[in-house]
């Protein structure tokens, strides 16, 4: 790929780590201009520098995806310095605790139905009304595979990642029209400090056992999740809307 995004502005949440600094570093490759958005002030820098190395645009902004406040001036920060936004990936997300349903507390549910849900909400809600103002744009939300089928020991996060495909398809429909295209990916296990987190879970599965019920017997690079994201926001993917993308090296198939 190529140049696929020039001179594109975009916006990517959860860059201080894992897919979203991938997909930010690949978003700079391709020629946009990205402002990358974390909780994480060290891992968001660390990504802005690596793009900055390499010779791309970009620049950290901490902000909390559950604040709407700090979501609503991020984005007319973006607009105040470019005067738009065309492409916006919503990835910040977190795993939750690792428990079975019965034993899932309201704390835990709150804490990653808030970022993965309520944050992807809000961040939708004010991008889509700059984008409005721009004639157009494109948005990807992260769900996952676990947006599409269960997951034992996971309930609320599989919950979480459901509304997210919910959110993305009710979107691509009511803005076809308007010329944003709002897709979703659902990625398998994935190389992050996530997975590694979910993976290293005492008397839960290892990085083996889900590596075993992946077609592919392995995990994705973020690269690899990054890919997509990058052509779903291009010109490439011009009349695709309202999809939940697997990216899980076979794993929905199954
Ligand atoms: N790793 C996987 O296997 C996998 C699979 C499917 C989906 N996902 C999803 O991909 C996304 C990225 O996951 P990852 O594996 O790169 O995880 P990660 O933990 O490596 O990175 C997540 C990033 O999101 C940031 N973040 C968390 N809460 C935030 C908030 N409230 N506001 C702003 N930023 C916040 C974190 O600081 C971190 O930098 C998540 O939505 C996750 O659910 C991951």
């Amino acid at each position: 790929m190529a140049n696929l995004l020039e001179g594109k502005i975009a916006l990517i949440t959860g860059c201080g780590s894992g897919i979203g600094r991938a997909t930010a570093i690949a978003f700079a490759r391709e020629g946009s201009i990205v402002t990358c958005a974390d909780v994480d002030q060290a891992g968001g820098e660390a990504t802005v520098k690596s793009i900055i190395e390499a010779k791309g645009k970009a620049e950290f902004v901490r902000a909390d995806v559950t604040d709407p406040a700090q979501v609503q001036a991020l984005i007319a920060r973006i607009a105040k310095s470019h005067g738009r936004l065309d492409c916006a990936f919503n990835n910040a997300g977190i795993e939750g605790d690792l428990i079975e349903s019965h034993e899932t507390t309201e704390r835990n549910f709150d804490r990653v139905m808030g970022v993965n849900v309520k944050g992807v909400w809000v961040c939708m809600k004010h991008e889509i009304t700059q984008m409005l103002k721009n004639g157009g744009g494109a948005i990807v939300n992260t769900a996952s595979v676990a947006g599409l089928v269960g997951f034992a020991g996971l309930s609320i996060y599989v919950a979480s990642k459901h509304a997210v495909v919910g959110l993305t398809k009710s979107a691509a429909v009511e803005y076809a029209q308007a010329g944003i295209r709002v897709n979703a990916v659902c990625p398998g296990p994935v190389d992050t400090p996530m997975m590694e987190r979910i993976g290293s879970n005492e008397g839960g599965p290892t990085r083996k056992d889900f590596e075993a019920i992946v077609p592919m017997r392995r995990y994705a690079l973020p690269q690899e999740i990054a890919n997509n994201v990058v052509w779903l926001c291009s010109n490439q993917a011009s009349y695709v809307t309202g999809v939940a993308l697997p990216v899980d090296g076979g794993l929905y198939a199954t």
